[in-house]
């Protein structure tokens, strides 16, 4: 393995299908960093994707996007892994569990054969149990492996809860932790509207059915899939915004997906905890004052990851 410094102004992304173009799409709007490199199996639709996006470099924010090879990848900042298997229909995202894991172990291996030493960033789902594969596979420190989580899924409580409140979704704080999937934990104690705990706010307006708005933002995706097949803009830019918070060295608090070494009783296991950002990659994991029914739905959040992690024929 040939080790390199890595270029705080280069980023790649492996998976070009409709959540890694997106992203590359939406890194280059946000100008971030100057190079984008794009990698995908499908060498001719990496070729093409990086066409069409430096197509608007005359009219955008130029950067310099190019199809490349992992020998590219290697001095990048950060590697976002967006080469999965996609779910269809009504698939649960631990239903294409196996499939993604040889995908993802390919693209970690081929990653650490040309001597990548940056920050791996995952979205490709189960995203928890890729993370964790790409941790074991790379020899990174944990800090640097990180994955998208239930960022998007606490901007989708967010913008639900402002639906409700008629604010603005900026303006309220609210985190969904544990598995990006099924056994997500919407933490309501941890809504913030002007500082205003979510019965405080709500005092005066019509109560409403928590366990129904949980719902709502955990099937978000499923009914994103019915309806076009794919989600891509959400996650795009949740990709984009831990990039920044990373390439920045904000500081920023996201909710991420990071390893666990006994948080709430957690341990061995990749979920979502808010985590400070910058340019270390998890500089802090964060433990917000969750109920006990939180913390218990939150433990067995992890247990679903562990149960998922064990049928992997090769555990990672
Ligand atoms: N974390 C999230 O919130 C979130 C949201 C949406 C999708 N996803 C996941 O992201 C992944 C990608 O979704 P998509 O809709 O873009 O899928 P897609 O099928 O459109 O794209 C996948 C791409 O990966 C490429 N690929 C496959 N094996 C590869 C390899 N070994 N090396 C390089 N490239 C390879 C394929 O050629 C394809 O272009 C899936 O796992 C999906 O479930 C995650």
């Amino acid at each position: 393995m040939v080790s390199m410094a890595s270029n705080a102004a280069r980023i790649a992304i492996i998976g070009m299908g409709h959540v890694g173009s997106t992203s590359a799409y939406a890194l280059m709007l946000r100008a971030l960093v100057s190079e984008i490199v794009l990698i995908d199996s499908n060498t001719a639709l990496a070729e093409a994707e990086a066409a069409d996006i430096a197509d608007a470099n005359a009219l955008a924010r130029p950067a310099h996007i190019w199809a490349g090879t992992y020998q590219d990848a290697a001095t990048a900042s950060i590697a976002v892994i967006a080469a999965g298997a996609a779910t269809h229909g009504n698939e649960s995202r631990l239903s294409v569990l196996s499939r993604s894991a040889v995908i993802v172990g390919a693209c970690v291996d081929s990653l650490s054969k040309a001597g990548f030493v940056g920050i791996i960033l995952v979205a490709a789902n189960p995203v928890d149990i890729m993370t964790q594969i790409a941790f074991r596979k790379s020899g990174l420190a944990a800090k640097r492996v990180i994955g998208t989580g239930t960022l998007l899924d606490s901007s989708r409580l967010r913008q639900a809860l402002a639906m409700k409140l008629d604010v603005a979704p900026a303006a309220l704080e609210g985190l969904v932790l544990g598995e990006h999937g099924d056994s997500e934990v919407a933490a309501f104690s941890t809504v913030r509207v002007g500082g205003l705990t979510l019965e405080g706010f709500a005092n005066d307006g019509e109560p409403f059915d928590h366990d129904a708005l949980a719902k709502d933002v955990r099937e978000a995706g499923y009914l994103i899939v019915s309806g076009k097949g794919y989600t891509s803009f959400g996650i795009a830019t949740a990709v984009v915004r831990i990039c920044e918070a990373i390439i920045r060295n904000e500081r920023a608090i996201l909710p991420v997906s990071t390893f666990l070494t006994g948080e709430f009783g957690i341990a061995d296991v990749f979920l979502s905890l808010p985590c400070i950002l910058g340019s270390g990659g998890v500089e802090r994991i964060l433990l917000p004052d969750l109920s006990a029914e939180e913390r218990g739905a939150l433990r067995r959040s992890a247990e679903v990851i562990r149960q998922a992690v064990a049928t992997l024929d090769d555990r990672p």
